[in-house]
């Protein structure tokens, strides 16, 4: 389905696919993990593919309408977010700016302690142990059943050695919030950096300021291309870069611009922060439509915080007796897309961190299905969705566990 709607979409989506030879519309519940390129992006970026194609490095006119690309682009994230020009990163994605915001900040301080969750993405995770083999101490906050920070605990945990903390502010596996504004005001009012993974917040919940000295976003969750991303640097930070070569980036980041992805990402941008509310409008109650559903399942429960502290349009399930590889696989033949949690464990069979930090036994983390809705999907599919999960379960369970009981029910 295309929208018309010029905020929510059209988005250039094309989604069916050939299964045995004949044509099927796939239903894409996979959000968190990527998006489908918005029209108004693809139609930003062409013409610096094949026409103005320059290095904005170079001093003639191909390179000085590229720099006018990659400063315009500048200019719209700062505007977006209400930062300055000169705090806007461009980067390959949310991978690297995580590291540059962790890794550069540890390169300019002494090493100390960073305060951290266990619930954070991996490539923050790996970060973390990075800094770890270089002398830090990582101190992980403990969190309250839904994943959520307790802000009291962590303001007791925000002593004189820490220097650094890491809290993303959507969790792209649960879906849950974090006090992201509170948490920036306790580290400023003691004089500590504070890094807020962004990359799962845009088109999905309200992002009117940046609460936090660095932040980071990539592209390919918003509607933007894959391959770049940008990390917010307040000016206050001290930060090094990970790179060393050309001066781009204000010498943070080395490297010769994606000039197409840049503009791709303000573009995609700009639109997915004006239509947060008209998207959340959508997907929340459809969300909440299939959980009315799928609760009705035996086994079937929910994870991760609910009504404001969670992303609008992500719901996270652990199914008894099933695992979450075999339902992914029977969903997939039904034309439905979902994942087992981040994208990047999905594969490796590997239970997600995320639930088994919340203190879910490994059984049943090992069942965890993630549902991440976009602004596509309807009622009818959200039924039919419904229905198919239904009795692909009851298909592994009498397959898995052919107990008498079950082959009788
Ligand atoms: C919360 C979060 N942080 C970081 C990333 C990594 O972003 P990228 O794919 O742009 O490297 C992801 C992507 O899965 C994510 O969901």
């Amino acid at each position: 389905m295309t929208l018309a709607d010029p905020l929510l979409g059209p988005v250039v989506h094309s989604m069916a696919s050939s299964i045995g030879g004949f044509e099927r519309r796939r239903i894409y519940l996979d959000w968190n993990a990527t998006t489908p390129l918005r029209a108004e992006a693809l139609a930003a970026m062409k013409p610096y593919f094949c026409e103005s194609y320059g290095n904005p490095s170079s001093a003639h006119a191909l390179g000085s309408r590229a720099r006018a690309a990659v400063e315009e682009a500048r200019d719209t994230v700062a505007e977006v977010l209400g930062v300055k020009r000169s705090e806007v990163v461009f980067t390959s994605g949310g991978t690297e700016s995580n590291h540059l915001a962790l890794l550069g900040t540890a390169l300019a301080l002494n090493p100390g302690v960073i305060l951290s969750t266990p619930i954070e993405h991996s490539s923050v995770l790996r970060a973390v142990d990075w800094l770890v083999e270089r002398g830090w101490q990582v101190h992980k906050v403990q969190l309250l059943p839904d994943g959520r920070v307790d802000l009291d605990r962590l303001a007791r945990g925000l002593d004189a050695t820490v220097r650094l903390v890491s809290i993303g502010w959507a969790n792209n596996e649960i879906g849950t919030l974090q006090p992201v504004a509170e948490i920036f005001a306790l580290c400023q009012a003691r004089g500590i950096f504070f890094h807020t993974d962004a990359v799962q917040v845009p088109g999905k919940a309200p992002f009117r300021k940046v609460p936090a000295h660095l932040l980071s976003l990539s592209g390919h969750k918003f509607g933007g291309p894959k391959g770049v991303g940008c990390l917010i640097v307040r000016e206050e930070v001290a930060i090094r870069p990970l790179f060393r070569g050309g001066a781009q980036e204000r010498g943070l980041r080395a490297g010769t611009e994606n000039v197409p992805g840049i503009v791709g990402f303000a573009s995609a941008l700009r639109l997915a922060v004006a239509s947060a509310e008209g998207f959340s409008a959508r997907v929340r109650p459809l969300r909440d439509r299939l959980w009315q559903r799928l609760r009705e399942i035996p086994g079937v429960q929910r994870h991760g915080a609910s009504g404001e502290h969670v992303l609008p349009n992500t719901l996270m399930v652990t199914v008894d007796d099933v695992t979450a590889d075999a339902l992914i696989a029977a969903l997939d033949l039904e034309g439905i897309c979902v994942s087992a949690g981040s994208a990047c464990a999905a594969g490796a069979a590997e239970p997600s961190h995320v639930l088994l930090a919340l203190g879910i036994p490994l059984e049943r983390a090992r069942g965890a299905v993630r549902f991440s809705l976009g602004q596509d999907v309807d009622e009818a599919e959200i039924d039919f969705v419904a229905e198919r999960f239904a009795q692909v379960v009851q298909r592994i369970r009498t397959v898995e566990h052919p107990s008498p009981r079950r082959l009788l029910a």
